[in-house]
């Protein structure tokens, strides 16, 4: 007996030691953790099971038979974050590094299958050189396999993907499917074609962080959601984000302990808004102000800034934030925020997660490279996605809802709760500038003096201001719930939340809905 069980620990340290301890220092001395040291820093302590710690590959070709190693180059399990269960993978470069064989993937179906059965998030680490060369179309099978599962647990458990080293080729795309994902600066890369693929195809001379590194795919792309500077930084943003989702799309987010005052009235938001209209300010502020402990994680932070998403609390509820950000080109609407806000509103509607918008935009961005890329398909998204939202959604127009970017952002007619504005809402169909030259061009053509002209566009704005730069038309016609003082913000949004708490809504049956992809 003692000996089989000291058999069994050398086995387990064995195994632990993944390709051995002189690739685990060629791992550290590239500012990198190993696979299992990473699962220990984002689990609680001592809460990790590991399943399948004995699995070796089945590979006899390339003189594979002879080079085992116990895990098979992945880290597999479960545990706790917060007291609440997730599985996990953590892929071990140490070992063949981190190339997927079919066992290797066998290993992360397994615990995809288990937490999809129990409903619980799945957090994949990944580090890989990708398909195991030596195990061909075994390798690409594998890779398949763990895709349909990303599919089928898509919208039913969260799933979130680190990367903190390579990712290439195909394998991108199980962090792609996954609801969110993480890069460490400096040590992590996604591609579909590495540098001497794309220089041999295209004649670019491109390395490998300039192609596909962190700020890249952070900022440019939008692959990433979370830029992290480091690998101890991106494990405590995975933890943070995870405490603002239900386990499941059956349950609801879990409420936090929350002692920040609900009417905690915030002066400063009487004033926030410029008395001229083209000067911006920072959505942020606004956001930072009515929050919980003014706390607010944004997702996407440099992608698309003229659009602000991201997870907050009030009063211990969690909730997506939208918000237009007049501080980058005027917060207006384009592809890219509209595909940020809307796979954002999609995430939130799929875990239960209410939708508070913030709305400031003048409308739609014109001109031609919108419309060549598509602005039409890429708006309908964000349109869609809050129409489709049976979350609550509550909105507050502070200053610009212009066109159809007005109808966009949670209005009254895509099924929003309760919409709110403030008295400094501009809420028409155009800004008065472009409004007046439209309404009045023959006029002003016929102005040949520039002084009188400018009066006459002058007194003509200033009419159509009146008539329509305001709350009060939409507040009429009850497509604004009520008018609210800005300092007041915070209260009226969690009376808004509470009382939507047990919202019931559906969509018709149908097999799925045909989103604008
Ligand atoms: C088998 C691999 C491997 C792979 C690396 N290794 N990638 N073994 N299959 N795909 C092994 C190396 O032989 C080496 O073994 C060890 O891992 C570490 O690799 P190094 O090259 O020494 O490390 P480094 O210099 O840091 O470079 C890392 C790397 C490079 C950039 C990832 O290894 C590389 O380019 N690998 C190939 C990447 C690739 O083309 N993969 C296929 C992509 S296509 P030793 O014994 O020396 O330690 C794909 C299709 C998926 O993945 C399709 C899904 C649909």
């Amino acid at each position: 007996m003692e000996e089989k069980i000291k058999e069994l620990m050398e086995l387990r340290k064995k195994a632990r030691l993944g390709g051995g301890e002189k690739r685990i220092e060629a791992q550290h001395n590239k500012g990198k953790k190993t696979a299992r040291e990473r699962i220990e820093l984002l689990l609680d302590p001592g809460s990790f099971e590991e399943f399948d710690m004995f699995v070796t590959h089945r590979c006899t070709d390339f003189g594979l038979e002879s080079q085992q190693y116990l895990s098979d180059g992945v880290v597999t399990g479960y545990g706790t974050i917060d007291g609440r269960l997730v599985y996990v993978f953590s892929q071990d470069f140490t070992v063949f590094g981190g190339s997927l064989s079919e066992t290797y993937a066998e290993k992360i179906c397994k615990v995809m299958d288990k937490a999809l059965k129990v409903g619980a998030p799945v957090i994949g680490i990944n580090d890989s050189g990708g398909a195991r060369i030596q195990e061909g179309v075994q390798s690409l099978a594998g890779y398949a396999e763990i895709f349909e599962r990303n599919i089928l647990a898509s919208g039913v458990v969260p799933q979130i993907s680190a990367i903190f080293g390579p990712c290439a080729g195909g394998a991108v795309y199980s962090p792609a499917l996954t609801d969110f994902i993480l890069m460490s600066r400096d040590t992590s890369y996604m591609f579909v074609t590495g540098p001497k693929v794309v220089k041999t195809v295209t004649g670019e001379d491109v390395n490998e962080e300039e192609l596909g590194g962190a700020y890249v795919h952070g900022s440019k792309s939008g692959v990433s959601h979370f830029i992290a500077e480091d690998e101890e930084e991106g494990i405590m943003l995975i933890r943070k984000l995870l405490s603002f989702m239900p386990q499941n799309n059956l349950e609801d987010p879990p409420l936090a302990h929350c002692d920040d005052p609900i009417d905690r009235l915030e002066d400063s938001l009487n004033s926030i808004i410029p008395d001229n209209p083209s000067i911006p300010y920072d959505v942020r502020d606004v956001i930072h102000a009515v929050t919980d402990y003014n706390e607010f994680v944004e997702v996407q932070r440099h992608f698309a800034p003229n659009i602000v998403v991201g997870f907050a609390r009030f009063n211990g509820m969690s909730v997506g934030i939208v918000a237009n950000q007049p501080n980058y080109i005027a917060g207006v609407l384009d592809i890219n925020s509209s595909r940020k806000a809307a796979r954002f509103v999609r995430f939130c509607d799929a875990f239960n997660i209410p939708v508070v918008t913030f709305v400031d935009v003048p409308g739609f961005l014109p001109g031609t490279v919108q419309e060549y890329g598509g602005i039409i398909v890429h708006g309908a998204k964000l349109l869609f996605a809050y129409g489709e939202a049976t979350v609550p959604k509550v909105t507050i127009v502070l200053r610009k809802a212009y066109g159809g970017a007005y109808d966009v952002m949670g209005s009254k007619h895509l099924r929003g709760d309760i919409n709110y504005a403030w008295p400094t809402a501009e809420i028409a169909v155009m800004g008065p500038k472009g409004a007046i030259e439209i309404l009045h061009s023959k006029e002003i053509k016929g102005i040949e003096d520039p002084a009188q002209k400018d009066e006459f566009i002058k007194q003509k704005e200033t009419e159509y201001k009146e008539k329509f730069a305001s709350p009060y038309v939409a507040a009429k016609y009850g497509y604004i719930d009520d008018v609210i003082e800005p300092r007041n913000t915070r209260f009226r949004v969690i009376r808004a939340l509470q009382s939507l708490a047990t919202k019931k809504d559906t969509l018709p049956p149908k097999k799925h809905a045909n989103i604008p992809l």
